[in-house]
């Protein structure tokens, strides 16, 4: 290939941030707001500064790495992806794209290619959700969609609100609106690299995926409350057993799905708790995560209207109460047909295969593309395995990725 990409360096700079895990020896757990992001936004600044980038932390932790362009005015392109991790993730899902883009910012650097417009390598922050059940936090901070209440509404396992989370982290709250981009005049377009997590691209024996839609996302807290009895002296008929009625949504949940149809329709229960969680006691409460994504919103809301129909049924029949806390509703998005464009050239000309394909998972663009041009390179996952210890892209298709994209650049914004 005829530019300068670095697998080598792509490689090491993977491996630097290997360590920053509250789980050694168990993947990858960078939740956000915690020391092990603080010590991975510390060295991605050190990295982007060294590949000659102008850094700064947005006030919702985002870190941002900036080479002008030779229109200082021009708007930005920002090549992001997001550092945070799930429990027990990999070191790819996220990471991966933004040590691209600071791969990219070095091929600028060492070719002394100056583009009309600036870019913008981003790690954004807390896109998982993992720790206060909605997800997307950097980018909607970014699009201005995060305000005070949204701080306090949503809280961890131990009660820690995100506006409390960001006082300890160093981050003042009361700012957060100062994150918010004017991106009709200073973003031009948003560009990830991200693994496809799944195993198409990858059984397909194809370099590369251009993501051309992602699915929309609902999350739900489910709380079923009942009584708390003895499992013993309790009979059936006078019972009010929290685990019973949660137990009947919950095993329907992916039939709903299945009745939904095609479209990359998916439901998911990923989460449960149960009090007092006892042998010998009828459970008081239980509380459950319902997770649904599709291509297609329709198949959202007849997902969503079902659990909310069989709720009142079950609880109903059994005198039991419920409430359903919504974290999270972001709607199918399609991807920019023009880019999409610009990147199957810039792969016929490398001589990369390519596939067309859409996202089960979420992603900083699902967030950006309504308002943004936004399109996602996906490279292929290991057996398709990711959001696990076992996830593993090569170094070789990240390379792939960055060849691909500063094709892209120099072809159309030089
Ligand atoms: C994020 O990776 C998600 O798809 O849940
Ligand atoms: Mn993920
Ligand atoms: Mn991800």
């Amino acid at each position: 290939m005829d530019n300068q990409v670095s697998t080598s360096r792509i490689q090491k700079d993977m491996e630097m941030f290997e360590g920053f895990t509250s789980t050694p020896g168990q993947g990858i757990t960078r939740l956000p707001f915690t020391i092990e992001v603080r010590k991975c936004v510390n060295l991605l600044a050190k990295r982007m500064k060294s590949a000659g980038l102008a850094v700064r932390e947005d006030s919702a932790g985002n870190l941002i790495g900036r080479l002008e362009g030779r229109n200082p005015d021009a708007p930005a392109l920002v090549i992001g992806s997001h550092f945070d991790s799930v429990r027990f993730g990999g070191n790819f899902d996220g990471m991966a794209g933004i040590i691209v883009g600071i791969e990219i910012a070095r091929m600028l650097r060492d070719a002394a290619v100056t583009l009309r417009n600036p870019i913008e390598i981003m790690g954004t922050h807390d896109e998982e959700g993992m720790r206060f059940g909605t997800g997307f936090f950097g980018t909607k901070a970014m699009m201005g969609e995060v305000d005070g209440d949204y701080l306090h509404r949503f809280k961890d396992a131990d009660g820690v609100s995100i506006y409390d989370a960001m006082i300890c982290y160093g981050l003042d709250p009361v700012r957060i609106k100062e994150a918010a981009r004017d991106y009709k005049k200073e973003i031009a377009a948003f560009l990830e690299v991200h693994i496809e997590q799944g195993p198409v691209l990858g059984n397909s024996g194809l370099n590369l995926g251009l993501v051309n839609c992602i699915v929309g996302m609902q999350r739900y807290i489910v709380t079923v409350t009942g009584r708390p009895d003895h499992a013993g002296t309790t009979p059936m008929d006078m019972r009010i057993d929290a685990m019973d009625c949660a137990s009947k949504i919950i095993s329907q949940v992916s039939d709903w799905a299945k009745q939904a149809g095609g479209n990359g329709t998916v439901a998911t229960v990923g989460y449960a708790q149960v009090m007092p969680n006892a042998m010998n006691i009828i459970a008081q409460e239980v509380s459950f995560s319902v997770d649904v994504r599709s291509k297609d919103q329709a198949s959202i809301d007849y997902i969503v209207g079902k659990m909310h129909a069989e709720l009142e049924r079950v609880c109903g029949e059994k005198g039991a109460r419920f409430t359903v806390s919504e974290k999270l509703r972001v709607p199918p998005a399609d991807l920019d047909e023009k880019l999409l464009a610009m990147l199957a050239q810039s792969c016929d000309k490398l001589g990369l295969s390519y596939m067309r394909l859409p996202s089960g998972a979420g992603h900083d663009s699902l967030q950006t593309a309504p308002k943004i041009d936004t399109v996602m390179v996906f490279v292929p996952s290991k057996n398709g395995r990711s959001h696990s210890p076992a996830e593993w892209s090569e170094y070789s298709d990240l390379a792939n990725a960055a060849c691909v994209l500063y094709d892209t650049l120099l072809t159309n914004f030089q």
